[in-house]
């Protein structure tokens, strides 16, 4: 896609479409600026990661500069994390949080890294070793629409640049929310649109024309780079995603908008 082709930041009535209560009705979902039938978006999504799962670490440094590990330790500061405590690291990929929040949970804390993406979590899963930390991890393929862990389980349950890729996102955050412990801490990192219009022309260019090349350069794929920027522009804005994690009963719901608000960190807690 060209830059002048690009698809526009979604109005607020268009982020809807992208909430559960729409992608019931509807039984349609969008991956990206393709729509489809909602029990479709899994495959979507599963042969997305695949396609770039041995890529993802390397592209995701790239293309951000390096700012995700900022943006990564910033949101995994916020949750003030003890040690023996035990983790959750939904959609968690190459495992990039779950190896932040092993170092601070110690030796006798647990961090679960749950994804549905096989491909994701084998190319993760040797990183822990040079840190010291694979006794603290353990990787599990599952679904976050359906978490298969007990309810009160987890003191934080965690979710980074995720939740777009799922097809049910309230659905996901209640199962968040189901297995935390009453008075667990829920993290959601996720991109957003930046605040400053100017600077926001410069990240369209940079996501429409930069982003996909390189992407056919580097990682042979133009397209798996060019939905990325699409799912952002569709996503529900800070204060929307605050309002919908309170509805599913997340209390003190705050946020922190880094990097002029290209990625968002929403922190709450489960009722005790
Ligand atoms: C952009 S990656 C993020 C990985 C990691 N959390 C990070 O911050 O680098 C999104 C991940 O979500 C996973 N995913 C998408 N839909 C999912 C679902 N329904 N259940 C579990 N994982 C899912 C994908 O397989 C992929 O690994």
């Amino acid at each position: 896609m060209l830059f002048w082709e690009k698809p526009d930041w979604f109005d607020a009535r268009r982020r809807r479409e992208q909430l559960e209560d729409h992608v019931r009705r509807s039984r349609m979902a969008r991956f990206g600026i393709r729509k489809m039938a909602a029990e479709a978006k899994h495959e979507a999504v599963r042969e997305h990661f695949d396609r770039i799962a041995g890529k993802y670490d390397f592209m995701n440094s790239l293309l951000s500069l390096g700012i995700q590990h900022v943006w990564k330790r910033t949101a995994i500061r916020m949750l003030a994390l003890k040690p023996g405590q035990r983790i959750l690291d939904v959609c968690g990929g190459t495992g990039d949080l779950a190896l932040g929040a092993a170092q601070q949970v110690g030796s006798s804390g647990q961090v679960v890294v749950y994804d549905i993406n096989w491909a994701m979590l084998t190319t993760g899963r040797p990183k822990a070793v040079p840190r010291g930390l694979e006794d603290r991890i353990v990787w599990v393929q599952g679904d976050a629409e359906r978490i298969s862990f007990p309810d009160d389980y987890f003191d934080a349950a965690m979710v980074g640049f995720g939740i777009r890729n799922v097809t049910h996102l309230e659905q996901a955050f209640r199962e968040m929310m189901r297995v935390l412990k009453p008075g667990g801490k829920l993290l959601c990192l996720e991109f957003s649109r930046p605040t400053n219009p100017l600077f926001r022309q410069v990240y369209d260019f940079y996501s429409f024309s930069v982003m996909p090349a390189l992407g056919q350069l580097l990682a042979g794929s133009a397209q798996s780079y060019a939905c990325l920027p699409e799912t952002i522009r569709m996503f529900p804005l800070p204060e929307e995603l605050a309002q919908r994690l309170r509805e599913i009963g997340c209390e003190r719901v705050i946020y922190r908008p880094m990097t002029n608000g290209i990625a968002v960190a929403h922190l709450g807690w489960k009722r005790r």
